[in-house]
């Protein structure tokens, strides 16, 4: 039984287009990157994720391009399911809010918190007036219709958000409002929908966040992005009522027994996070532990729920989201007690990437613009772990970093194949050349020697305590900083030279810095699993390699290694952008 429990969510990616660099860096990567991790240290973890298939941005794509809203997302589904599992990218379930394996699940649980927050009285029935398209003879919620934003004056805003400013935005507030299905003008009509007390449950979700400003030093203290946006947009603005039903039927049918819900569905907001619960039930239903084992996930609160997301859905799971599960709550207690919706242990979010052409400015990913890259082209033609490293390396953990292209290169040459690449090849060189293929003798270790392997365990622990805090960029500065260190102790004891001196020396020098790569292979395998992979197999560990305690073990001298090969690949700038 292992000592911790942890349920890791990706946010759930609409299911109405391709994956660029900037979704893998912002969410997809450091959760994968973490979920690797705690599988190392024997944590029970399970890792869900799946499409975000209902709501308006489905529907107003598959009429884009004159497909039926199912074929759509199912197509978007797969492709993208097929880009993650390209990068290592490496989910317990990928499951889809409306595909067929998975719908009548989320249905289910979906409706079923609808229900329970509605017997709690912390819905509201209210008549309310919403843009209406007499053309098209439908209501027109969220981004069906655009206008310009009476925050910042964009003319890119809709009627749930504006794209430059990023702020919520009232549809009624919107100026000069355009159908996007027809291009008309809408009248405002008068509908009926159900809004989420949220006012009633503001002081409660204030306490809750506040503790998160420090959470403790065996947790992680929740990043400023996240609390300045979500306590912070509080403290400014308060939390006045949501809306959570749509004029909608692409979605989740409101459950009540009452006229005014025909032809409404719930707000795609309200059902996609839910879809973490459902896919996690599906996964103990196909575990065989049945739908009900999800509840040892996320009603216990021994389990710890972290959500991965980007900056722009921080609002929606550090407020919206905990604010539906406390509202579920029998019990006064915040967290929730046993047997109760747990709310998030932390929500870990990115800020955006931008892209930088060669010769150009940095500019914002688009794909109007095309100004992007598809996880699809890249794999086309590059390994994984390249676009692993970079995206880690420059991750915006804090602010807004760039894809730059010629800067990919430079770290792929200059940084994975110089430091840690060469490190391994001059090392496993050294021993198939000198040693037949073997663990040297370690010999008597001198000062310099017990130093380094001090240095290893220390860069083990290092790498263990960043990633334990969700600082990814620095838990792979630890683990590239111990290859530079590698490659000083190489230079240093200058087995190149001793072999023809004193081989004693030379052995245990080639000895140490086998097993500085023996501790390398464990702590770079969140990071870079193909190259950890092909590590543990050059040195030819058993199994056991995969687990974070087994990073200092030391390698038995005479142990039998493989055959070196090219651990990373020098990339060429014409590769990516010709001749
Ligand atoms: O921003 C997005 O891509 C949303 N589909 C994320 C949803 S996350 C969760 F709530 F499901
Ligand atoms: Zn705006």
């Amino acid at each position: 039984m292992a000592d911790r429990r942890y349920l890791v969510t990706a946010a759930l990616p609409y299911s109405n287009g391709r994956l660029h660099v900037g979704h893998i860096a912002g969410a997809y990567l450091p959760a994968d990157t973490y979920a690797r991790y705690l599988r190392a240290t024997g944590t029970d973890v399970r890792f869900v994720c799946g499409s975000d298939d209902n709501g308006v941005a489905a529907l107003k794509s598959a009429r884009e391009q004159d497909r039926s809203v199912e074929e759509l997302t199912a197509h978007y589904s797969r492709a993208q399911q097929a880009d993650f599992a390209g990068l290592n990218i490496d989910f317990d379930i990928y499951g889809g809010t409306h595909q067929p394996d998975y719908v009548k699940t989320h249905e289910k649980f979906s409706q079923d918190l609808f229900l329970n927050i509605y017997q709690k009285g912390l819905f509201t029935k209210r008549t309310t007036q919403q843009l209406y398209d007499v053309q098209a003879d439908q209501f027109l919620p969220d981004r069906f219709v655009r206008g310009t934003c009476p925050d910042c004056g964009s003319g890119n805003a809709f009627g749930d958000q504006c794209e430059d400013c990023g702020r919520s935005v009232d549809q009624q507030t919107l100026i000069n409002p355009v159908s996007v299905m027809t291009g008309s003008t809408p009248q405002l009509r008068e509908t009926i929908h159900w809004y989420l007390r949220l006012d009633q449950l503001q002081s409660r979700l204030v306490w809750w966040l506040t503790q998160k400003k420090d959470a403790g030093a065996c947790s992680a203290a929740w990043r400023p992005i996240v609390l300045n946006q979500s306590l912070g947009r509080i403290e400014a603005e308060g939390l006045p009522e949501r809306a959570m039903t749509r004029d909608l039927t692409w979605g989740v049918p409101v459950p009540l027994d009452d006229p005014d819900a025909r032809g409404k569905s719930l707000y795609v907001w309200f059902d996609a996070p839910i879809g973490y619960v459902s896919f996690t039930a599906a996964l103990c239903e196909q575990m065989g532990e049945g739908v009900d084992g999800y509840a040892d996930w996320w009603k216990d609160p021994d389990c710890k729920v972290v959500h991965f997301i980007g900056e722009d859905n921080i609002v929606f799971h550090a407020i919206t989201w905990p604010a539906m599960l406390l509202a579920t709550h029998d019990s006064n207690s915040v967290q929730g007690e046993r047997g109760e919706y747990q709310l998030p242990h932390n929500v870990v979010a990115n800020s955006f990437m931008n892209i930088k052409f060669p010769g150009k400015d940095e500019e914002k990913i688009s794909k109007s613009r095309g100004t992007a890259v598809w996880i699809g082209d890249y794999l086309e033609t590059f390994d994984p772990d390249p676009l692993r490293y970079y995206l880690t390396a420059v991750a915006p953990e804090n602010a807004r970093t760039a894809f730059d292209f010629d800067d990919f290169i430079a770290r792929n040459n200059g940084e994975l194949v110089n430091a840690f690449g060469n490190f391994f090849n001059r090392t496993m060189s050294f021993a198939h050349k000198y040693f037949d293929g073997k663990v040297s003798a370690p010999g008597n270790r001198e000062g310099l020697d017990t130093a380094h392997l001090q240095r290893c365990a220390n860069a083990v622990s290092r790498t263990a305590e960043e990633l334990e805090q969700c600082r990814f960029k620095a838990a792979l500065s630890e683990v590239m900083a111990l290859a530079r260190a590698g490659n000083g102790y190489f230079d240093t004891t200058k087995p190149f030279m001793s072999r023809k001196t004193d081989m004693e020396a030379c052995a245990r020098a080639v000895n140490i810095c086998l097993q500085t790569a023996r501790t390398l292979t464990t702590i770079v395998a969140p990071f870079l699993p193909d190259t950890a992979e092909k590590c543990a197999k050059m040195l030819n560990l058993d199994e056991n390699w995969r687990t974070w305690a087994s990073a200092t073990d030391e390698l038995p001298q005479g142990r039998p290694l493989r055959e070196p090969e090219i651990l990373i690949k020098k990339l060429d700038a014409r590769e990516l952008f010709g001749d």
